[in-house]
């Protein structure tokens, strides 16, 4: 019996979705029903992960930020599916912890590069493809929402990502494709382990958490299945933040 949050027969592609994050959201997306396809830059990531996995899962390697991958990689999705319904922004890249007068511009344009510029490009060919039904969900972050001490290309980065969501919501409300953000909080992966397993910083981000943990990538799932699904067929241009309540306190 199929139900609201059922995905049967929809092709998702999860960028960054070999591990973290990303592997957390393809693994409730194919528990839902879905075809997961996954991308990322490190090939054998990416096997072990759509092995995992199982099901229909499969994989084509692309590096968000090269335009020639991304159009290769939505080429790929086409040729053997048809269609392309659901599509998770996921890849992404930390903030450096540096005041803005120790930041290079190499450093500044890397996360830029890959944070916005890959999505810019992912919802441009991925997102484009979308026929009428689509959902695109982009993965900002609390530091889309609010300041974080020593991280200004992140969090412009994440800004940027908030507000391109809702201006693209609102271009393609017309074709019927829907676009959300989903805003972890802190989520313990290899992006963060260090900091959260930190003596002071990480007791900090514990002691601004309400809920009293750091989320796993499982606690994603559910939001991105529900952003995918027919349950979320009235909501775009919104953010869905999953943060513990540390936005809130
Ligand atoms: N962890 C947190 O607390 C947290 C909180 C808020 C938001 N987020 C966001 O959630 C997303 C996932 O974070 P995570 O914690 O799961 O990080 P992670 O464990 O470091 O995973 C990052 C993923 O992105 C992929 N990736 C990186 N650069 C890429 C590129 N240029 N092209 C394609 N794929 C690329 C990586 O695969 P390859 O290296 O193989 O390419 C990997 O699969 C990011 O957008 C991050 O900003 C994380």
């Amino acid at each position: 019996m199929s139900h609201d949050f059922d995905l049967t027969g929809k092709i998702c592609i999860v960028t960054g979705g070999g591990r973290g994050i990303g592997r957390g959201m393809a693994e409730g997306l194919a528990r839902n029903g879905a075809t997961v396809v996954l991308s990322g830059r490190t090939k054998t990531t990416l096997d072990e992960a759509a092995a995992a996995i199982g099901g229909d899962t499969w994989s084509h390697p692309a590096d968000v930020s090269k335009e020639d991958d991304v159009i290769a990689l939505r080429d790929a999705v086409l040729a053997r599916h048809g269609k392309i319904d659901v599509l998770v922004n996921n890849a992404g890249v930390d903030p450096i912890f540096k005041m803005i007068d120790r930041t290079s511009l190499e450093e500044w344009k890397h996360i830029v590069d890959i944070n916005l510029t890959g999505l810019f490009l992912c919802c441009k060919y991925l997102g484009g493809a979308m026929k009428e039904g689509g959902s695109v969900i982009n993965v900002s972050s609390v530091a889309g929402h609010v300041g974080l001490m020593r991280s200004v290309p992140y969090c412009a980065s994440k800004g940027g990502a908030e507000l391109m969501t809702k201006a693209l919501a609102i271009d393609w409300a017309s074709r019927g494709v829907r676009v959300n953000t989903l805003a972890p909080g802190w989520v313990d992966t290899d992006l963060t382990h260090e900091l959260l397993t930190h003596d002071v910083h990480g007791q900090r981000m514990l002691a601004g958490t309400p809920l009293g943990r750091f989320a796993t990538p499982k606690d994603m799932a559910g939001g991105v299945v529900f952003l995918a699904s027919d349950a979320s067929s009235f909501m775009t241009g919104q953010s869905l933040v999953i943060d513990g309540g540390w936005t809130a306190a």
